[in-house]
């Protein structure tokens, strides 16, 4: 969060990678990233040429999206926190609102991006109904969530927010955790974050959908990292669950991508 989408031209020149924003090259390399590298391809091949319109719903201030793709589009932004929308740097049109009730004129973008956002919404369904109004026809709904029956999702879901700002400062070591305008969130956990639910309501809906990956929450190579011993507790209670649960659970699958189109 608060990050600016910046180049890192030494990153990008040592690895001859595209150049990403801050917010990609924050991510620690695990599944998530890769994902998303996977995403900015799908953009890339499936986005119309030349200038784009995009709307960053729930934008925060930082973006996931390709800096080629960003640097061609013209991005408004949406946000109901005042420091999140003081912070962003890279919109043309910083709004502060509800992304559940704010409604644009129908066919003013290309894409919608909704990133780490729906899990915090209450009504998941009239937020989703705003962005495909929104959509032009074969444009796209890029969305990242958690997923709500993960080790991660289950215990964000069901314990206090004290817990979350907890585990931000002291295991993410995020010292700014839980201060006005930086993460964690409250969360909400409608029912239409269950990823299975909303491929049935994007289909309803005429919106197909085009990418779908679940990946390990970009928390355990986090943890992995900074703190190992407790790293690796989480990842023993994960492989116990995992082998009493279903063959072919990872609960460890915390976080899903999708892309929807608009048909
Ligand atoms: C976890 S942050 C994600 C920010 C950004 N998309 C990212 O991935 O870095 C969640 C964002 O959603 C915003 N948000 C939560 N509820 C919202 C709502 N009803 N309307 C607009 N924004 C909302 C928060 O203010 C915050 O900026």
């Amino acid at each position: 969060m608060n990050k600016p989408a910046t180049i890192d031209f030494a990153t990008a020149t040592e690895t001859h990678a595209p150049a990403q924003t801050q917010a990609l090259l924050d991510l620690v390399a695990g599944e998530a990233r890769d994902s998303l590298l996977a995403i900015h391809e799908v953009l890339r091949r499936e986005l119309p040429r030349g200038r784009l319109t995009t709307y960053e719903a729930g934008g925060g201030s930082s973006s996931f999206l390709p800096l080629d793709v960003l640097s061609r589009s013209h991005v408004t932004v949406v946000d109901i926190d005042e420091d999140q929308i003081r912070n962003n740097s890279y919109a043309q049109e910083a709004i502060l609102g509800d992304v559940q009730a704010y409604r644009f004129a129908p066919e003013s973008f290309d894409l919608v991006i909704c990133y780490n956002v729906i899990e915090h919404l209450p009504d998941v369904q009239a937020a989703l109904l705003n962005f495909r109004e929104a959509l032009k026809r074969g444009g796209m709904i890029l969305i990242g969530a958690p997923n709500p029956h993960s080790l991660s999702g289950v215990v964000t879901k069901y314990s206090p927010h004290w817990f979350h700002v907890w585990f931000y400062r002291h295991i993410r070591g995020i010292k700014t955790a839980g201060l006005p305008g930086e993460a964690p969130f409250a969360t909400f956990f409608h029912p239409l974050v269950t990823l299975s639910k909303l491929d049935a309501f994007a289909t309803a809906h005429g919106l197909e959908m085009i990418y779908r990956r679940e990946v390990e929450s970009p928390r355990y190579p986090e943890m992995r990292q900074r703190k190992p011993l407790f790293a690796a507790l989480v990842d023993a209670g994960a492989a116990v669950l995992n082998a009493v649960l279903p063959h072919g659970t990872d609960v460890r699958r915390g976080d899903y991508h999708v892309i929807l189109r608009k048909r």
